[in-house]
């Protein structure tokens, strides 16, 4: 049987992980996070002191390393040169690091093959920023989930304060604004809502209503 492909792209903090997680496992179909490789390779350049300014510098490094992905209950890890690395990379400072690496085109063009090639044997959900644009323009569906900057800060601030981390809604504000303004605005790929994807915008919907309106989606391209 041919793959399915689920495309969800979106800026940060829209619940794109959340979602997609959920859809894959109700459909019974691999859930491929794009943004936890980036984000793997952003930790490995900061641990080995590479500035990230410097384009060839940070291309030269990310070509020499070996990055392996691997399922493990159902959960993805992000293996790199054999140390498994998934653990590490949920921090602001990775998240902007992988941001900056990430406008690079060819650190893409490493994980956009991975990825097609991760695609055309299982059935997946893959989220991230090129889905529906680059790594699987032929995608069964595609989504932009999106919400407002304002929204996606407090979901990021009532995060932190679960964790009992000290943080600042009005800072959290800004370093959304400036992600998104580079994931947006950069040269390669950016992020953008394809003309055939279904917009779901999650500023007034809790999970449970946004995973409604996919299975929607879901049940049309199904049939
Ligand atoms: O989704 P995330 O926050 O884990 O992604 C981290 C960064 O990686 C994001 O700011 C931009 C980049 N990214 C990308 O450029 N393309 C993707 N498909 C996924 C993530």
């Amino acid at each position: 049987m041919k793959a399915v492909s689920i495309a969800i792209d979106g800026p940060a903090g829209a619940g794109k992980s959340t979602i997609a997680k959920r859809v894959a496992k109700e459909l019974g179909y691999i859930y491929i996070d794009t943004g936890a490789m980036y984000r793997a390779l952003g930790y490995s350049l900061i641990k080995d002191g590479v500035n990230l300014d410097d384009e060839a510098k940070v291309v030269e490094n990310c070509r020499g390393k070996e990055l392996k992905i691997e399922y493990r209950d159902g959960l993805q890890h992000v293996i790199v040169n054999d140390e498994d690395v998934t653990g590490m990379i949920r921090t602001d400072e990775v998240g902007s690091a992988a941001s900056k690496i990430s406008a690079y085109k060819e650190v893409r063009a490493l994980l956009v093959s991975i990825q097609q090639k991760m695609a055309e044997k299982e059935s997946v959900v893959m989220d991230g920023r090129d889905i529906g644009s680059v790594v699987l323009p032929n995608a069964t569906l595609k989504i932009y989930l999106t919400a407002s900057v304002e929204e996606r800060a407090k979901r990021r601030y009532a995060e932190y304060m679960e964790k009992g981390q000290e943080c600042d809604l009005e800072q959290i504000k800004k370093d959304i604004e400036e992600r998104d303004h580079r994931d947006m605005t950069r040269e390669n790929s950016p992020l953008v809502c394809v003309p055939d994807a279904h917009i779901i915008d999650s500023s007034f919907l809790n999970i449970d209503q946004v995973c409604a309106e996919m299975f929607k989606l879901v049940e049309t391209v199904k049939s």
